[in-house]
């Protein structure tokens, strides 16, 4: 008998196709990835690294002629060694980066494992406020790293951008060793001059090195189609990121690093940046994590390889071009838009503001006819993070399935109508039921538009 999991699997499928993503840390993989993922290299133990030697310009056709060494504590590594150093590669060619460390199980592994490589316990980190669109892992209390590190946060301006000259006090005023620029819901362009300028000047006054880190994990995508800023050209040593959210690939991290790099498994390593290479990859291995999951680095990798090509920049670019559409339509539909609008794949709603309703019940209802998004804390936000009153969406992965700008309109004006059917709520149960035949309509409405655009790999 077919196990049950399969039949959930298969029920997962028809929602993905026949409903229309908006959480814009999601996106929809390519069949190869999905491919490499489900193979046999989930069998491998193969703890530790390949050999980097001559990873620069090193031409991928050669991989199977080439002779190499590794850095591993279990045989049989011929295959696994090839398929991580292709991984390696092509994260470096894609962000420019000296070094890469594709084994980090996830984005919070990542962030993780970079903070242990440099910090001492009770070391203080300048990262933004989770409030004003920061990451749990860059301070929150329930946090492993909140316990261990003191996390002073940053927030944003009135006019949604980074409080860079609140970033330059704090860092003057306390002895900071770390500073990250990262956040999950922040829709514009940082000045990563600015903050280096910011870490410059903080060097000076406490006389000791502090680490410049930046957790792209949302906008990797765009990063890596050149379309927005690389922290690593101005001057950053790690950037961090999910290989999942714009960059397309299968669920987990990746560390970029700018230094030398060195034999991790030498034993002691001077902490200076120069090394920060090396001590983040003894840091992911085996600081803070054991057998890299090779099926996943393999995935990694053909992800790498389909963000490195031509078509990936058009990808990313329409991402953007939807992202901004989506944003005028919403607004001409009253809603109001932190930041007033987007300069990335993402969107943050003020409902309460727009429509007078909160951001829960606006998701369950939208949920309801096939629109996922997910209901998020805005700066300052009285809801907190069970009941806040703004929204946050993204085009990622609609765009993956080829939604352009005549979709967008359709789903603003869906999502108007249901603010307005939502107005006066406060139980998604009640909404239901006396909006039953609208919900209905919507739903069939949603579901055509969606199985007109397939879900890539179904
Ligand atoms: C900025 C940022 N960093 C880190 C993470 C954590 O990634 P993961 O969920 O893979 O641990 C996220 C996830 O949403 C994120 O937005």
């Amino acid at each position: 008998m077919k196990d049950l999991v399969f039949d959930l699997i298969d029920q997962e499928k028809v929602r993905q196709s026949e409903g229309l993503e908006l959480i814009p840390s999601e996106n929809y993989v390519s069949k190869p990835v999905l491919e490499a993922m489900g193979s046999v290299l989930t069998n491998k133990y193969s703890e530790g690294y390949p050999n980097f030697d001559g990873l620069t310009d090193w031409p991928e056709e050669k991989i199977a002629e080439e002779k190499l060494s590794n850095y591993r504590y279990y045989g049989g590594q011929t295959n696994v060694d090839r398929i991580e150093r292709l991984a390696i590669a092509r994260a470096c060619k894609l962000f420019n980066a000296d070094h890469a460390n594709a084994q980090p199980h996830s984005g919070a592994n990542a962030n993780e494992a970079v903070y242990y490589s440099w910090l001492n316990p009770g070391d203080q980190i300048l990262a933004m406020n989770l409030g004003h669109g920061g990451h749990l892992t860059h301070g929150s209390p329930v946090t492993r790293s909140a316990k261990i590190y003191k996390f002073i946060p940053y927030g944003t301006d009135k006019n949604g951008d980074l409080d860079y000259d609140e970033m330059e006090r704090l860092a003057l005023e306390n002895d900071i060793k770390l500073l990250l620029v990262g956040y999950s819901a922040f829709m514009k362009i940082p000045n990563f001059k600015r903050v280096a300028e910011i870490r410059d000047k903080a060097e000076k006054k406490w006389g000791h090195e502090i680490l410049l880190m930046a957790d792209m994990a949302h906008v990797a995508g765009l990063i890596a189609a050149g379309i927005h800023d690389n922290p690593l050209k101005f001057g950053f040593n790690v950037m961090t990121t999910t290989t999942h959210k714009t960059l397309r690939g299968p669920r987990g991290g990746l560390i970029l690093t700018m230094g030398n790099v060195g034999s991790p498994i030498k034993k002691v390593e001077e902490k200076t940046l120069a090394n920060i290479p090396t001590l983040v990859d003894k840091a992911v291995f085996p600081g803070t994590q054991g057998g890299p999951l090779e099926h996943i680095i393999a995935a990694k990798a053909v992800a790498f390889g389909e963000a490195l090509k031509p078509e990936f920049k058009t990808y990313a670019k329409k991402i953007v071009k939807n992202a901004k559409t989506l944003a005028e339509e919403l607004k001409k539909r009253g809603f109001v838009l932190q930041g007033g609008g987007t300069e990335n794949h993402l969107i943050l709603a003020d409902m309460k503001k727009s429509f007078n309703i909160n951001g829960k019940i606006y998701e369950k209802a939208l949920d309801l006819i096939g629109l996922t998004l997910n209901a998020n804390a805005l700066p300052g936000d009285k809801g907190g993070a069970f009941k806040p009153n703004g929204v946050r969406l993204g085009t990622p992965a609609i765009t993956t399935r080829g939604l352009g700008e005549k979709e967008m309109v359709k789903i603003a004006e869906w999502m108007e109508k249901i603010a307005k059917l939502c107005q006066g709520y406060e139980k998604i149960r009640d909404f239901e039921k006396d909006h039953a035949e609208e919900i209905k309509t919507l739903r069939e409405e949603v579901k055509t538009l969606s199985l007109k655009f397939p879900v890539p790999g179904i």
